[in-house]
């Protein structure tokens, strides 16, 4: 692992006020926009590890607790977590500061797996990782274990899905917020 980097060699933070035109019907920050912004600096900081161009693969718990507002700034810290063969994950904390009270809130913290690809578009692989401070030593586990825990999880939605029975399982439906009208020859328009 000669060409092992240290996690603060691709530490990297964007910083962005928050514009009207950021804005949703609430008035409030677009999700979207924030999401725009955590693959921008996943992207930055993966490519300063990397040293190759990235691509993003996936994304983990995206969940916005506290509205962002107009007129906030937001500060997206990210920094790489771990790193497999030709996959990193970067770890991003989303927290937005009021700039006239100076109160800071952290409005999330989400995980991009990104992977590296050379100039041909193929699996390009990563250098290693140098875990310098017991914070290093712990994200790196943490992402591993998030990784084992999400592989189970995929195989059992997978499997949630291939043995999903409707008539046997329609009984669940007798408390949810919905309304039976079931035509069994009527197609969904998107299958
Ligand atoms: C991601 C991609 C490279 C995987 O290709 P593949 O041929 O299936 O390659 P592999 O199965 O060998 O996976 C490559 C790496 O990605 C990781 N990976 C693949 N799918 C993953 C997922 N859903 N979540 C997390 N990691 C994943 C693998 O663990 C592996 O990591 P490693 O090399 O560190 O061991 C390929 O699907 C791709 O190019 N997707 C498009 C990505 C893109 O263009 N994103 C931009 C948004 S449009």
């Amino acid at each position: 692992m000669d060409n092992a980097k240290t996690v603060n060699y691709s530490r990297t933070t964007i910083t962005e006020l928050m514009i009207p035109s950021y804005a949703n019907f609430g008035g409030k920050i677009h999700g979207g926009i924030l999401l725009s912004l955590m693959d921008k600096v996943a992207y930055a900081c993966a490519t300063k590890h990397a040293g190759t161009y990235v691509v993003t693969v996936s994304v983990d718990n995206v969940e916005f607790r506290q509205p962002v507002e107009v007129g906030e700034l937001v500060s997206l810290h990210a920094s790489v977590n771990y790193v497999g063969n030709s996959s990193l994950i970067v770890g991003i904390k989303v927290v937005a500061e009021n700039i006239k009270t100076a109160t800071v809130k952290h409005t999330n913290t989400s995980y991009f797996t990104m992977v590296a690809k050379d100039d041909d578009g193929k699996l390009a692989q990563v250098p290693g990782l140098i875990l310098e401070n017991d914070e290093d030593i712990r994200r790196f586990l943490e992402a591993m274990k998030r990784k084992e825990i999400k592989i189970s999880y995929k195989s059992i939605l997978a499997d949630a899905k291939t043995t999903m029975e409707i008539d046997e399982n329609v009984h669940l439906l007798d408390n949810e917020k919905c309304i039976i009208k079931r035509d069994k020859d009527m197609q969904s328009e998107w299958v």
